[in-house]
Formats: C-alpha cells, structure tokens, sequence
C-alpha cells in the first residue's frame, strides 16, 4: 500500500514537471524572446598570429618595443600599468642606461617625501618603480573619461577571452554603425560619447578610438611602416609580455618536461619487456593443467574403464 502511495506522489510530481516544460515551451514559441542588437551585431575578434603564440613561441623583442612605444605615447594618457616595472623592460633588450632613462623621462612622476622637510614631495620614477598610473584613483580617471574606466592594461590579454587578438579587434574596429543594424533596432543608436565597435561586447566603447592615423608614432629606422594595423598589432603583442614575461622560460620548461616524460615513458616500456620477458619463459601450467599430468590422467582412466 505505501509503495503504491509512494509511486502515486511519484508520478504527481513527474506529470507537474511535464507539464511546466510543455507550457514553457509554448510560451517560448508563442512569444518568443526579443533579439537584442548586441547580441546580433556583435563580432568575434579578428584573427591575429604573434611570434609568441604555440607551444614554440617566443618574443619578438623589436615588436615588444616597438608595443611598448605605442603604450608609451598612446595609451598611457588613460590607462595605468601598475604590476610591470620599469627594469622589467631588460625583457625588451633594453639597456641599464637606457631604463634608467625611460623612467626619469616618464611624464607622471611617483609620490616622495621631502627628505629636508619631511613633506610630501613627488619625484621621479626609478627603474625599480612600476609604471606609474595617469590618475590618482578611479573617480579621478572616470571623470576624465566621460564616467567610463579606463582598465589597468598589465594582464588584459589574460583577462579578456580572445587576449591578444581582442586589444587588436578592439584597436582596429572603430567604425560607423551599420545602417541594418538601426533599421532593424532604432533604439540602438551610439548614445553620444560612446563609439561603436562591433568587437566590444555591447557594441559602444567609452575609449575613443586611440590609433587612428597612419604615423601617429615614429618608429625608429628598421622597423614597419607605422600603420594603423600594424600598431595595434604591435601593442597587442607587447600586453601578451606585460600579461606573461615568463612565457618563453614556460615553454622552455614545457618542452623539457614533454621530453623527460617521452623519455621516461620508453624506459619504462623497455623495463617492463624485459622484466615480463623472464616471466613469460618461467611459466609452465603446473597440476593438474599440466598437460603431462593431463596425459597420465586419461590414460589411468582408460586403463579402469572410466568413461569421460
Ligand atoms: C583617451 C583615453 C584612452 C586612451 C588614449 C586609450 N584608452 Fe583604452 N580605454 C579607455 C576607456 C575610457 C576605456 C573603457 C571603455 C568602456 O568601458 O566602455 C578603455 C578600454 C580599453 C580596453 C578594454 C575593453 C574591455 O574589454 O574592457 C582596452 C583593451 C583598451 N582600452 C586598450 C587601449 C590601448 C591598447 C590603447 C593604446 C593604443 C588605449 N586603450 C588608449 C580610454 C582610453
């Protein structure tokens, strides 16, 4: 009687659940959900091949500092840096000399204290120092960015899927708003001081579009022209290194790893071979499976007349 019970409730609950799906469904076929611009005209960032990616990836060092110039004379009007330093630059192929003067030449100077009078003072940065930010703290960037934040840009290509090819799509994709996309939502209009990019994910970004003439920066003798595309792949490449200096020595130690264990592996193949080989050879059916003790048996059982 209880398990009859028991089913019943059982099968109550089952048919409840059944028919909720069967409701929602309908709701969801009858009235279904409105599609919203972002999620139609938003695109996935644009392919990008850097020297560092793959398992043999290693830096292109005059890419790195050429990424760097652009941080330096772009970007860092807007966006701190704060966990790379300035003698981590040696990464770069940069000199003593020339860190030491990167840093005093830096336009924001760091917090000091006056030595003679103990107040407080500013000075200028040391190799030591990390890159110091352009804003005193957060209201202070966001009311020079009309309330948008300007993120700290040190590990940004790990913290956004896509990484170094999403700093690029975003660098590259400032563009007018496709004219399907307002026929088909008129509401979506850039608000003013927003601009629209396909590859930021609501599709209106509060950084004006950084990069935007050919030449903007002067790269030394020996390098690529200064285009567009050509320094938003160069800054793309320099946060992969701000993000993970110590990629190459990772891949290093991958590599090596990967060997040891293919190594290994092998030995530990040969040994088993050898160790089994004597097994195999000293194995003999023994008792009553010993086919020699099989022969005696049938015969002793021919000999008494034993049938089987
Ligand atoms: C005039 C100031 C300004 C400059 C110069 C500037 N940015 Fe920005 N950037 C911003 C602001 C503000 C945001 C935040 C936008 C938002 O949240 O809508 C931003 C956002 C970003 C984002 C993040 C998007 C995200 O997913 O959150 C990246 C990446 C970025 N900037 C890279 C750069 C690079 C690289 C440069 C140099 C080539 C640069 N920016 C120069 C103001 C600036």
């Amino acid at each position: 009687m209880v398990r009859v019970i028991g089913f019943l409730i059982g099968l109550g609950f089952a048919l409840i659940l059944l028919l909720a799906f069967i409701s929602n469904l309908a709701s969801y076929f009858t009235n279904p959900p409105t599609p919203l611009a972002a999620e139609e005209f938003h695109k996935a960032p644009k392919e990008l091949h850097l020297a560092s990616d793959g398992p043999f990836g290693h830096f292109d060092k005059q890419q790195l500092q050429r990424g760097f110039q652009i941080y330096s004379e772009v970007c860092s009007a807007c966006h701190s840096m704060k966990l790379v330093s300035f003698r981590g630059l040696k990464d770069l192929a940069y000199n003593d000399a020339e860190i030491k003067k990167i840093a005093s030449d830096w336009k924001t100077q760091v917090p000091s204290i006056n030595p003679d009078t103990g107040e407080e003072a500013t000075r200028k940065p040391l190799p030591s120092d990390t890159f110091p930010p352009p804003f005193p703290n957060e209201v202070a960037a966001r009311a020079a960015n009309n309330n948008a934040l300007p993120p700290d840009l040190s590990l940004i290509t790990k913290a956004r899927e896509g990484g170094a090819a999403y700093v690029y799509s975003i660098l590259t994709g400032f563009q007018n708003q496709p004219p399907e996309l307002l026929k088909k939502f008129p509401d979506a209009k850039t608000p003013p001081n927003l601009h629209y990019n396909p590859y930021f994910a609501n599709l209106n970004i509060g950084m004006p579009p950084p990069l935007t003439t050919e030449g903007q920066v002067t790269y030394a003798p020996g390098n690529p022209k200064p285009t567009v595309d050509q320094m938003a792949r160069d800054v793309a490449a320099f946060l992969v290194w701000t993000a993970q200096p110590d990629l190459e020595s990772r891949h290093a130690a991958g590599i090596a790893v990967v060997v040891f264990l293919l190594f290994a592996t092998i030995l530990a193949y040969l040994a088993k071979q050898q160790i089994w080989d004597e097994v195999h050879r000293g194995v003999r059916p023994t008792g009553p499976l010993d086919p020699e003790n099989q022969a005696k048996t049938r015969k002793a059982k021919a000999k008494a007349g034993v049938v089987g």
